[in-house]
């Protein structure tokens, strides 16, 4: 059996204004009818998997819990963190939940995804079992179409073959755009799907050799934690003293066996409103109009609405986002869709 470990704590800043502090996108049904968390519960479900374990933030607890009863999803273990620090720590709390079972496989996934072929992914999941069973860290490769700068990019060590796992030559986070040109050009790279395969054993350990510094304060905030209800409260003080770091920087790109899974399963991110868009549906034009909003005249823009009583029109409008919620509206060029955690942060200051 497989540990589905589910991360559902980020605040997804670039999905600003639909996306909120106190609601962020995991929950929304950004597209389709159910939220993005709980496409995911659906996905890891089945013989192959155990109940998931979820870490989010103590704040989402409830929208957390009314999720996963409304998708019929019982027996999950949720992990409370008093205060996000990003997947590195997350991730290792989760691992040492299941510190009794060193050899239990744990499927660590995001909840910001949309994976079209259920079918792919899950034949990729059983590629990856073997490979985490002998010890590797696998991580899921897709093949990268423009230099965006928002992923992780797998160089690989031949030419991929789906459902394969390949030795990963070199792992690179978040490229700035001339060095994500320049690996999109040279043709060897992938990908991070952000889904990653282990033993619980083989994550402890990789921990403890690159990243000890996150060990000792995980450990402490594990064993400070209280149950609360049906959750598991991480103690405040212990986990504040964390360092704040994604596992890709702190353990994947230092890490030297990690294996790649190449896999074609339509699998899109949706972080930013650029991605949103290219996973809409479009019309002639290009143009994604969802909610109450109107096009006319406009090519290749995102128009979302989900103001009561506002109408949001867009006439002439080229590759641009313009979305309305009940108390903020946006208008980007959609090419500065990785720019929209900016505004987060100017309207923090600016309170
Ligand atoms: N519990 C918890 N706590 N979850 C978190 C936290 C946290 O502090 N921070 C982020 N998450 C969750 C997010 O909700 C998301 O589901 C997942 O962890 C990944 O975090 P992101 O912040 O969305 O990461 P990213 O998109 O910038 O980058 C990652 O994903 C890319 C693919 O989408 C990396 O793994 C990249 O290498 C990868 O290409
Ligand atoms: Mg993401």
């Amino acid at each position: 059996m497989i540990i589905p470990v589910i991360l559902a704590g980020g605040s997804g800043s670039r999905l600003w204004p639909a996306s909120r502090k106190s609601y962020p996108k995991q929950f929304t049904e950004l597209v389709g009818a159910r939220s993005l968390f709980q496409d995911t519960l659906a996905r890891l479900q089945g013989p192959h998997f155990a109940a998931p374990t979820i870490i989010t933030g103590d704040d989402f607890r409830f929208i957390t819990a009314e999720q996963l009863d409304d998708a019929g999803v019982t027996g999950a273990d949720i992990l409370l963190e008093p205060a996000g620090r990003n997947t590195a720590p997350a991730i290792l709390a989760a691992a040492l939940r299941h510190e009794a079972t060193p050899d239990a496989v744990l499927l660590v996934s995001p909840s910001d995804h949309r994976i079209a072929d259920g079918a792919a992914f899950l034949d990729a999941v059983a590629a990856g079992k073997a490979a985490a069973e002998e010890g590797h860290l696998v991580t899921f490769g897709v093949t990268p179409i423009a230099a965006e700068t928002g992923y992780g990019y797998l160089e690989l060590s031949g030419t991929p073959v789906p459902g394969q796992p390949q030795v990963l030559k070199s792992f690179v986070e978040k490229p700035d755009a001339a060095q994500a040109a320049q690996l999109l050009a040279a043709g060897r790279h992938l990908w991070n799907a952000g889904i990653f395969m282990f033993k619980v054993g083989t994550i402890i350990d990789a921990f403890e050799r690159l990243a000890p510094r996150l060990v000792m304060p995980v450990r402490a905030a594990m064993a400070a934690g209280e149950d609360d209800l049906c959750f598991y409260r991480l103690g405040a003080q212990a986990y504040a003293r964390c360092e704040d770091i994604s596992i890709d920087y702190a353990i994947m790109e230092a890490a030297e066996a990690l294996r790649v899974i190449p896999v074609s399963c339509g699998w899109t991110d949706l972080g930013s409103w650029r991605s949103v868009h290219g996973a809409s549906d479009q019309d002639t034009e290009g143009n994604t109009v969802q909610g109450s909003a109107l096009q006319i005249d406009c090519r290749n823009s995102l128009l979302k609405s989900t103001a009561p009583g506002t109408r949001l029109v867009g006439l002439g409008l080229q590759n641009i986002a313009a979305i309305a919620t009940d108390d903020a509206i946006l208008v980007a060029n959609l090419d500065d869709s990785e720019r929209v955690k900016e505004v987060v942060a100017a309207l923090k200051v600016q309170g």
